[in-house]
């Protein structure tokens, strides 16, 4: 009879055991102990030897009914605890578990330069507006008094396109500077003009300071009695408000075929403030040209120089930016790099 008493007390063993179990791992002991190769029911098996030859059929129809119902009762503990288990990684999730961020980029340098430009220029009234990057020689030249055979042109490094010619209008060409939108401006008949015009523009060039596709914002005023007075005030105002008013500007006088007079606007370097470094050598560095709106360029956008006058200047949006306080770039190369390491410092 001992060996029948012993099925019953694992029975109930067992479910004392399950009972008092708090996890799934208990469980898993749990399960070892009673079906593991060492386990009670293994010894129970064993013990068949010990029973009565008359009673053996009955032990082991008794022994399998226990093994059934041992598996029957780790299994729903087993599932209650893996129910709790999932339970909590999911609630894991939502509770202590950081998100996994996106990375997050920024606007492109040029670009924040840019949108700090117009919001310079809109108090005064300048409108922005956009000419084609890609255009007809006449615009890019003639039109601003520089006639197809004059040297001056050589200097604008131009990148011509291979594509037929205009009778009247000449070549297509990478516009290698933004004056090419002032005669456009003028006839669309507009008076008086207050146009600021950024575009990309091409010339022939690289080095420390030059890259061959690079940015210009072009001021533009046509009105009556402008006088140089007023480009020199906007030129300051300017001056001030994008560079800081520690920061100081000189005018030179210069030659342009399409103002007269014609200056040259420079910025006190922002790396050695005057001193002379690598890249402004004598502590000055250009911004751009400016000057008066030459009286041939009125008229060639149907403007009579008699009644109007204006002033113009253009310059390179990457430079200007490098040259503002605090940018510490020493080569326009980097703006155009795309390396993380130096567009995240922006
Ligand atoms: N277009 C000239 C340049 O690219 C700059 C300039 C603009 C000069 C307007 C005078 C007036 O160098």
């Amino acid at each position: 009879m001992d060996n029948f008493n012993d099925l019953e007390n694992v029975k109930a063993y067992l479910l004392e055991r399950l009972k008092s179990a708090s996890s799934f791992d208990d469980i898993s002991k749990v399960k070892s102990e009673f079906l593991g190769k060492k386990g009670f029911l293994g010894k129970l098996t064993s013990d068949i030897a010990k029973v009565p030859t008359e009673r053996r059929k009955e032990y082991g129809i008794r022994l399998n009914l226990l093994k059934k119902d041992i598996e029957d009762q780790i299994s729903t503990y087993e599932k209650k605890f893996e129910k709790d288990l999932s339970k909590l990684e999911y609630s894991d999730l939502y509770r202590s578990l950081p998100g996994k961020k996106p990375p997050v980029g920024h606007l492109n340098i040029i670009t924040q330069a840019i949108e700090e430009i117009v919001e310079v220029f809109a108090p005064l009234g300048f409108n922005r507006v956009r000419y084609p990057e890609v255009d007809r020689e006449y615009f890019v030249f003639d039109a601003l008094n520089m006639p197809e055979t004059h040297p001056a042109r050589d200097e604008w490094e131009t990148f011509f396109i291979d594509y037929p010619g205009d009778e009247k209008l000449g070549r297509l060409v990478i516009t290698p500077h933004t004056s090419s939108g002032q005669v456009r401006e003028m006839l669309k008949g507009n008076l008086p003009i207050r146009m600021l015009n950024i575009s990309r523009c091409g010339r022939r060039q690289i080095d420390i300071s030059h890259v061959p596709s690079f940015y210009q914002f072009e001021g533009l005023v046509v009105d009556e009695n402008v006088s140089t007075a007023n480009l020199i005030g906007v030129l300051d105002y300017f001056a001030k408000k994008f560079f800081g008013p520690d920061r100081k500007t000189r005018l030179r006088p210069y030659h342009f075929r399409f103002t007269e007079p014609s200056f040259e606007v420079d910025i006190d370097c922002g790396i050695c403030h005057g001193k002379g470094c690598k890249l402004c050598k004598e502590g000055w560095l250009e911004l751009g040209g400016s000057g008066m709106v030459h009286p041939n360029v009125l008229k060639a956008g149907g403007i009579d120089p008699g009644k109007y006058t204006g002033f113009a200047f253009g310059w390179g949006v990457e430079r200007t930016f490098m040259m503002k306080s605090g940018t510490k770039i020493d080569d326009i190369r980097y703006l155009f790099s795309n390396d993380l390491r130096f567009l995240e410092q922006f």
